[in-house]
């Protein structure tokens, strides 16, 4: 375990955008990781600060209010309320949530920029910007959309290109056109502030140099960025628009601080609201620990520009963790909030009422820790349906039952102890620092494995002493193993809190306990005997089949509306759950042509030794009979496939695969999910070794 050097740590989750409502993929994110974090130091008694609020700057925003026709402000007020009520009715334990058009924050932010300007740490600069000549305005990337130059996606945006994931200037974009009035925009000079990140790079270096134990994904990105052709470049901490925070200095009028200049101070300025008196404790003292939780997306920006302009500063203290998570998918295809594919946290907790714990549970089990996942509805209702029901309802529910039938509800006392008891309670009192150490080192999903771990000890310890049956041969046994199942009970209520406070707290109602800390967990003497719990209640219910199905049937829905819009998305009931993904770079007929693809049949089939995904093939090319290994083994048995027509690439040059010559390559079709199935496109049996072109 990590022993705690410092005396307080400081938690911040991403400001979400106040353009839209919380969805599962913000959950998973980081909002859950951060919450259980902050509970479990709760729990430990540590001095703790969990900060969050709404980003309510930056282009999305005003798009959003352009869109709806309303104000930016009514944009955030209404996303602000909407999203700090669902964070709360989750559970989502935020010391604060604040925004970042809080007077505090525009002074706040304001102040920081004076401080950086004053130092003379940011450069000058005049460039060249787009500008719309009928709206009279430049337009932020956003507002310009274009041909991407890398895919020909017609709808790109300036700064981006969603279609081939490519980060692009708007100068870049072929035919670019205004989104505010459809017009060619014109290039004029404007000039902006900039943050030197070239100059900086050695100082990051040096900061990121201390950090290698960051998670992987993390410390990985950051190293790409420093370490990728010219390393870093100076970066426009200012924008010529009229929402934000107003660039506080001459010459500035139009310009507005860039989003991820201001948002992060947001972290500073809601500390300030909620601790007037010490915030600056939180935030100068060197024995505080500063943690951010954030999504993938946020890692630069958490990981260099914001440590740059702290360092700059020159008072602040330095990120000593930024746990960021990777995307959450849903039902295979990428969260958007712009399509409506995602599962919206508001709606959510409508439809499964009382049930936060069922999708804390699983967004738990499923966290993006260390690669995109997906949550799928089936999944969701097993987690409930066989882990939480079977697993730690079950174990509850036998306990109490029994101990209201056997005493009353009155607490037994434990009489002696056999081998099998003390080797249970020894396992018993191990669980709280397994699951710390788990979640000290970020690893949610194992630190929950063992939450639950220690449900299956109390199952299996009743499934082997069956208390229900001893009770009428050995009464004084039954005391024993019912104390025992209570003490188990008892721990896992304090254990379980930080991810599923909703039944913790349940659980300490139905023990008519108060509220333990995390160091109780140690003990196996917390239900004292003669202590009388309260009656019992479920604790999960079953979810039925007909309650998925209304759930997929809203997803269904929302890919209808997609297909209808002609969004990205595939049209068509077979394909309709699939990502399709961006055509490649153009190529041209000769290189194709290269190519000598045929018609072939599979005579022969069989696993490659020592692995899992190969099988070796015999192929009749109508050229030849080959050999050709293929990495199909997770899709298809080989008994399955002999005499399955394929197509094949023949002219492709031979490899040794697991000492096998593999000569040619099978063409699959991929789902989204990267499985493999056979192109079974003609119903027509064709010759083997008909060319395809
Ligand atoms: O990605 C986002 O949703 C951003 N609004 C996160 C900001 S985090 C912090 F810097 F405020
Ligand atoms: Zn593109």
């Amino acid at each position: 375990m990590i022993a705690p050097t410092y005396k307080r740590t400081l938690v911040t989750s991403a400001l979400p955008y106040a353009n839209g409502p919380v969805h599962i993929g913000h959950l998973a994110g980081c909002y859950l990781p951060s919450d259980i974090f902050v509970r479990y130091k709760r729990s430990k008694g540590e001095d703790v600060m969990f900060i969050c609020g709404s980003d309510e700057h930056g282009v999305p925003i005003t798009i959003k209010a352009k869109k709806e026709g309303i104000s930016p402000q009514d944009v955030v007020d209404k996303y602000h309320k909407m999203m700090g009520d669902s964070f709360k009715e989750f559970g989502i334990s935020f010391d604060i949530y604040s925004r970042t058009s809080s007077k505090t924050h525009h002074e706040t932010a304001s102040d920081f920029f004076k401080v950086l300007y004053d130092k003379g740490v940011f450069t000058e600069e005049i460039t060249e910007q787009y500008y719309d000549e009928e709206a009279k305005q430049f337009l932020a990337d956003r507002y310009i959309t274009g041909t991407c130059p890398k895919c020909s996606n017609p709808n790109a945006y300036g700064d981006q290109c969603e279609q081939c994931g490519s980060t692009l200037n708007a100068t870049e974009l072929i035919d670019a056109k205004s989104t505010l009035s459809g017009s060619k925009p014109v290039l004029k000079e404007t000039k902006n502030w900039f943050l030197p990140l070239d100059k900086l790079q050695p100082k990051i270096q040096a900061y990121l140099d201390q950090h290698k134990d960051w998670k992987s994904n993390v410390y990985g990105q950051c190293k790409s960025w420093l370490d990728s052709g010219d390393g870093l470049q100076p970066r426009a901490m200012t924008r010529d628009l009229d929402w934000g925070v107003p660039v506080p200095v001459k010459d500035a009028e139009g310009k507005v601080l860039y989003v991820w200049f201001d948002a992060p101070i947001g972290y500073i300025s809601a500390t300030k609201e909620l601790r007037p008196a010490d915030w600056e404790l939180y935030w100068k003292d060197k024995e505080t620990r500063l943690i951010h939780f954030i999504g993938k997306d946020n890692i630069v920006f958490h990981c260099i520009i914001f440590p740059a302009m702290l360092m700059e500063h020159g008072d602040f203290i330095l990120a000593d963790n930024v746990p960021a998570n990777e995307f959450l998918n849903l039902e295979g295809d990428k969260i958007s909030t712009s399509r409506n594919w995602a599962v919206w946290l508001h709606e959510y907790l409508i439809d499964f009422k009382d049930k936060q714990d069922v999708l804390r549970y699983t967004l738990c089990s499923n966290a993006p820790e260390t690669k995109d996942n997906d949550f799928t509805w089936k999944d969701f209702q097993t987690k409930n349906n066989s882990e939480l029901v079977a697993i730690l309802g079950n174990f509850v529910n036998r306990t109490l039952v029994l101990t209201h039938k056997f005493y009353n509800g009155s607490v037994p006392h434990a009489e002696t102890f056999t081998k099998e008891d003390l080797l249970v309670l020894e396992q018993l009192a191990s669980f709280p620092d397994k699951i710390s150490s788990a979640i000290e080192h970020f690893k949610f999903r194992e630190a929950l494995a063992e939450m639950m771990n220690l449900a299956r000890l109390g199952n299996k310890y009743l499934a082997e002493t069956e208390p229900w049956k001893l009770i009428k041969t050995d009464e004084q046994r039954v005391k024993t193993i019912m104390n025992i199942a209570l003490q188990i009970t008892c721990n896992l209520a304090i254990v379980s809190e930080p991810f599923l406070p909703f039944t913790s707290a349940k659980l300490f109602t139905m023990l008519n306990m108060p509220t333990l800390k995390w160091h109780a967990a140690k003990q196996t003497t917390n239900m004292a005997a003669g202590h009388t719990i309260n009656k019992d209640e479920l604790l999960f219910a079953k979810i039925e089949d007909t309650e998925m199905e209304a759930q997929i049937q809203k997803l269904a829905e929302s890919k209808k509306a997609i297909a209808s819009t002609g969004s990205a998305t595939a049209t068509g009931s077979a394909t309709a759950t699939e990502t399709i993904e961006p055509s490649k770079p153009e190529t041209s007929f000769d290189d194709f042509s290269k190519m000598d693809i045929r018609t072939g049949t599979i005579l022969e089939a069989e696993r490659v030794p020592k692995t899992d995904k190969l099988l070796k093939l015999k192929i009749d090319t109508g050229i030849d009979q080959r050999t050709v290994v293929s990495g199909i083994a997770e899709y298809y048995k080989p008994e399955d496939i002999i005499g399955q027509q394929v197509s094949i690439l023949v002219n492709l040059a031979p490899r040794i695969i697991k000492g096998i010559e593999s000569r040619g390559m099978i063409l699959m079709a991929s789902n989204s999910k990267g499985e493999l199935s056979f192109i079974n496109a003609s119903k027509t049996n064709f010759n083997n070794g008909s060319e395809i072109k």
